[in-house]
């Protein structure tokens, strides 16, 4: 699989690349508006095709990109979670039961709400990775105080479906803000200072 993470400096959001080597099929999740330029480039210089653009949720900290990579790349379909996401416009809402793929990879939608009453995490290829959007961060978690936020909706997303993922599943976040890029779920089950109490 091509892979890459990829940095807005000013709201410290990270957006995510992916795509299978052989069809060229991409797909990148929760791109920034303001790097929309860059994120085309990186697609281009690599020969993909990106078949969607998916939001883990709708964000309070920048404007997602996902409206002007349309307007440049026509044939790109946008993706939200269908829970908690009434109000939101995608052109697909993917259930628990849904699967999107790109060339041989899947990735899953997990409805894990409590930083907002819509956030998804997206499992990779079985539990590879999970992009976890601002439901778990690095030793942390998004903050839960507007949105429809809720602390015990939040706690009991990441325990019953994203510490429920293998050990070894990379956790990819939205955002950091001390230079961490990645961990994993055996990693924030012990370390996590939010996540870790009854
Ligand atoms: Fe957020």
């Amino acid at each position: 699989m091509l892979f890459r993470q990829l940095m807005d400096r000013e709201s410290c959001t990270y957006t995510y690349v992916l795509a299978d080597e052989d069809t060229r099929d991409a797909v990148i999740i929760d791109p920034v508006l303001d790097m929309v330029d860059r994120d085309v480039a990186l697609l281009r210089e690599w020969g993909l095709t990106l078949t969607y653009a998916i939001n883990t949720h709708v964000h309070a900290d920048h404007i997602t990109g996902t409206g002007l990579l349309k307007k440049i790349l026509p044939e790109v379909k946008s993706i939200l979670g269908a829970v908690g996401n009434t109000e939101s416009i995608a052109d697909v809402k993917v259930t628990e039961d849904d699967t999107i793929s790109f060339g041989k990879h899947r990735l899953r939608p997990l409805s894990t709400p409590g930083h907002t009453a819509g956030c998804h995490s997206f499992v990779l290829d079985d539990g590879a990775f999970v992009f976890t959007g601002d439901t778990v961060l690095i030793r942390g978690c998004g903050r839960t105080d507007f949105q429809e936020g809720s602390p015990e909706t939040l706690y009991n997303s990441v325990h019953k479906k994203i510490f429920s993922l293998p050990d070894s599943c990379v956790i990819y976040p939205a955002h950091d803000y001390r230079g961490r890029m990645s961990s994993t779920v055996a990693e924030e089950k012990t370390h996590n200072p939010r996540l870790t109490k009854t």
